[in-house]
Formats: C-alpha cells, sequence, structure tokens
C-alpha cells in the first residue's frame, strides 16, 4: 500500500454518485472532505466546520453558497469564507477528470486547517 503524499492529487469519489446527492463527506489519509456539486461544478473542502465542528456534507446549499447544518453559517463553495463571520473554511483544489474526482489534499493557499498548524501561503504562479 502506498502512502499519500502532499500535494498528490487523491481519486475521491466518481462524479456520477456526487451527481446523485450534490454532496458527499469522503476522506484522505484520515481528514475529512466535504465535496459539494454547485453549478455543474465540484467544490471540496474540511468537512469540519470551523466554527462548532459540524460536519458540513451533511449541509444544504443555498443560493450557490453551502449552509452549515449546525448555526447556518454560510460559506462560499469556492474560497470557504463565511458571510459575515471573519473565519474561513479550509478548501481544497478539485480536478474532474473522465468523470473521476481528484482532491489535492493540501489546503488551498493560505488557508490553514482548524486547529493544526498553519500551511505557509503558496507562491501563486
Ligand atoms: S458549527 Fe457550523 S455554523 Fe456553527
Amino acid at each position: 500500500m502506498s502512502e499519500t503524499n502532499p500535494g498528490e492529487w487523491v481519486l475521491v469519489a466518481e462524479l456520477p454518485e456526487l451527481a446523485r446527492r450534490k454532496r458527499k463527506q469522503v476522506s484522505i489519509g484520515g481528514t475529512p472532505i466535504a465535496l459539494f456539486l454547485i453549478d455543474g461544478r465540484v467544490y471540496a473542502l474540511h468537512d469540519v466546520c470551523v466554527h462548532k465542528q459540524r460536519s458540513l456534507s451533511k449541509g444544504t446549499v443555498l443560493h450557490g453558497r453551502i449552509i452549515c447544518p449546525g448555526h447556518q453559517w454560510s460559506f462560499d463553495p469556492a474560497t470557504g469564507e463565511a458571510a459575515d463571520q471573519t473565519e474561513c473554511q479550509p478548501t481544497y483544489d478539485v480536478r474532474v477528470d473522465d468523470g473521476k474526482i481528484y482532491v489535492n489534499p493540501r489546503p488551498g493557499a493560505g488557508r490553514a486547517l482548524p486547529g493544526a498548524a498553519s500551511h505557509p501561503a503558496r507562491a501563486a504562479g
């Protein structure tokens, strides 16, 4: 069995599975990740809400935003920013290839995992 290297694309789900329910929890190396299909695009966010640790994959999508089931914070699926809050949910890069969904297990630039040491921002370009 090979280990998951950070920065490597990981196959997490098939697109038709996500198309059925629009949201799904997957796991990469023990990290829970919420996948959402919104307006034909796939987004990946850390599944554990930055507010009080509820599961975003159990939330709903309203007007293109992810609503946490805990206290109804509204997250931008692309940036993880919460409306009217300073907290930001970590997001992950997603690639869809031949009906398969791949996630880069490194959180997006400048984002920190809840309770984890912050990652240095990636240089753009
Ligand atoms: S736990 Fe997500 S909004 Fe409170």
